[in-house]
C-alpha cells in the first residue's frame, strides 16, 4: 500500500484523453468510470480509474468522497481579457438600440472607455478588481485561465500591465499574452501603423514576462499587415502567437494565423472555409467564444460543427472582459450546446484539454490522467451532462487545485 496526500472518489469521472488537441471524433472519445477513485501526491494525479480495483493500493492523509457527483478536470479558460477596472454596463442598451461594437468603439467608448479607467487606476485598484475576478471564476470551476493586456495602449504602460499580471497571487494559474494591438489609442488616432512602430520596441522586453502576443484584426482595429507586423516581432523573440480573427468582418486573420502557425485564431465567426482549412492543416487551435456573440446581440455565432468537420481542434473561452463580463466556463459550455450545437461532450473537451492546448499547457493539465497536475472539479450532478443543461447555474461544489481542495461550497456556499 502507498501513502498519497488525498484520494478522491466519486461516482462518475469523465475526462478527455490526452494526447492534445483533440480532433474529429477524438473531440467525443471521452474517459467515463463510474465508481472512480483519483490518488493525488505531491499535487499530481497518481492514478485514477475504477475504485474497486485500485482502492485497496493506497492510503491517504486525506479523503474526498463524493457520493452520486461526478468529477471532471478543472476548466481551463484560454482567453480572457481579465485585468480592468470598472464596468460598461449601460452600453448593453446601446447595442440593444442597434449601435454596433465598432461603432461605440470608434465614437471613444468600449475599449477605449476601459483605457481610460485603466490608465486612471493604480496597480492596487487593478490587482484587487482582477482578484475578485479571479476568485467567482475559480469558485465555478476554472482553474487555469489566459490573461491579456490591453487597456493601456502605450508600449511602457503595457508592460505595466504585464507586470501587474505577473504580480497577481491567485491558485488559478495565469498564463499571461501581451495584446498591446488591441486598439488604436487616441494619442494614434488614424496612424495604426504609427502605434505599430512604438509597439514593436517594446516586444522583447515583453516576450521576457507573456508567453503569447495577440492582435485585434479587424475593420477600424488592426489590418492584416499590421497585424502581421506585430506577430512576426513577437515570433522573432520567441512568443507564441493568438489573433482575434474574423470576428466582424472577413479580413483574413485566420489566414495569417495559419501562415504565421499561431497557436490559435479566435472568434472566427466571419473567417472563410479556405483559412478554415489552413488553420486545420496547420493545427492552428479555434478559440470559440459564444459568450461574445450573445452579448453582441447579432444571433451569430461561429459555425463550430464544419470546424470540427474540417478538423480544426476547437476550443471554448469566456472572453472575460468589460464589454462580455462572463466569468463562468459552465456558462460558455452551455451557449456551445445550445447556441453552436457541440456535443456536450466536444464541449468539454474544448473547455479542458484544447483548452489547455491552445495556451501550450496540455502537458500539464486539461485532463485526469496520471502525471498531470491534480486540478479538478466536483460537480452537484451525477453526470458531465448536467454542466450545459443547469442553464445559468453554478453547480461546482468542490475545486482541487494542485492537490488542494481549495473550493468546497457545500461547506460555504458563496456564490
Ligand atoms: O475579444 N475584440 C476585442 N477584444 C475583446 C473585447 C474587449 C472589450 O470590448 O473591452 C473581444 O471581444
Ligand atoms: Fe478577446
Amino acid at each position: 500500500m502507498t501513502d498519497v496526500d488525498l484520494v478522491i472518489t466519486a461516482s462518475r469521472l469523465v475526462t478527455p484523453k490526452g494526447p492534445a488537441p483533440l480532433t474529429g471524433d477524438r473531440l467525443r472519445d471521452l474517459r467515463v468510470v463510474g465508481d472512480a477513485l483519483v490518488a493525488v501526491d505531491d499535487g499530481v494525479i497518481v492514478d485514477a480509474g475504477e475504485r474497486d480495483a485500485i482502492e485497496r493500493r493506497y492510503g491517504a492523509l486525506a479523503r474526498l468522497d463524493l457520493p452520486g457527483q461526478a468529477i471532471v478536470p478543472g476548466f481551463v479558460d484560454p482567453h480572457t481579457h481579465a485585468l480592468f477596472v470598472g464596468s460598461r454596463a449601460d452600453e448593453v442598451v446601446l447595442r440593444q438600440e442597434g449601435r454596433s461594437y465598432m461603432e461605440v468603439l470608434t465614437a471613444g467608448g468600449g475599449i477605449l472607455r476601459t483605457v481610460r479607467a485603466v490608465r486612471a487606476a493604480s496597480d492596487g485598484e487593478l490587482i484587487m478588481e482582477t482578484l475578485e475576478r479571479l476568485d467567482r471564476m475559480l469558485a465555478h470551476g476554472t482553474t487555469t485561465a489566459e490573461v491579456k493586456t490591453g487597456y493601456y495602449l502605450q508600449p511602457e504602460g503595457e508592460l505595466r500591465l504585464l507586470e501587474v499580471i505577473g504580480s497577481l497571487d491567485h491558485p488559478v494559474d495565469i498564463v499571461p499574452t501581451f495584446m498591446g494591438a488591441h486598439a488604436v489609442p487616441p494619442e494614434f488616432e488614424g496612424n495604426a501603423p504609427g502605434y505599430i512602430d512604438s509597439l514593436l520596441g517594446v516586444i522583447p522586453r515583453a516576450a521576457a514576462m507573456a508567453s503569447f502576443c495577440d492582435v485585434f484584426c479587424e475593420a477600424g482595429a488592426f489590418d492584416l499587415e499590421q497585424s502581421r507586423r506585430v506577430l512576426e516581432a513577437a515570433r522573432s523573440v520567441g512568443m507564441g502567437l493568438k489573433v482575434h480573427a474574423d470576428e466582424i468582418e472577413p479580413l483574413g486573420g485566420a489566414g495569417l494565423a495559419a501562415e504565421l502557425r499561431a497557436r490559435s485564431a479566435e472568434h472566427l465567426l466571419a473567417a472563410s472555409e479556405e483559412d478554415l482549412k489552413a488553420m486545420a492543416r496547420e493545427g492552428v487551435v479555434a478559440v470559440l467564444l459564444p459568450a461574445t456573440s450573445y452579448v453582441l446581440m447579432k444571433g451569430r455565432y461561429a459555425d463550430a460543427r464544419r470546424m470540427i468537420e474540417l478538423g480544426l481542434p476547437v476550443a471554448l473561452a469566456t472572453d472575460l472582459n468589460p464589454n462580455c463580463w462572463c466569468e463562468s466556463m459552465q456558462t460558455v459550455i452551455s451557449l456551445a450546446v445550445y447556441k453552436m450545437r457541440m456535443h456536450p461532450d466536444e464541449a468539454l473537451a474544448a473547455a479542458t484539454l484544447n483548452a489547455a492546448h491552445a495556451i501550450d499547457m496540455a502537458d500539464d493539465v486539461g485532463s485526469i490522467e496520471v502525471g498531470k497536475r491534480a486540478d479538478i472539479v466536483a460537480i452537484d450532478a451525477p453526470d458531465h451532462f448536467h454542466i450545459p443543461y443547469r442553464l445559468g447555474g453554478n453547480i461546482v461544489t468542490h475545486v482541487i487545485k494542485g492537490g488542494d481542495i481549495v473550493v468546497d461550497r457545500r461547506m460555504a456556499p458563496c456564490f
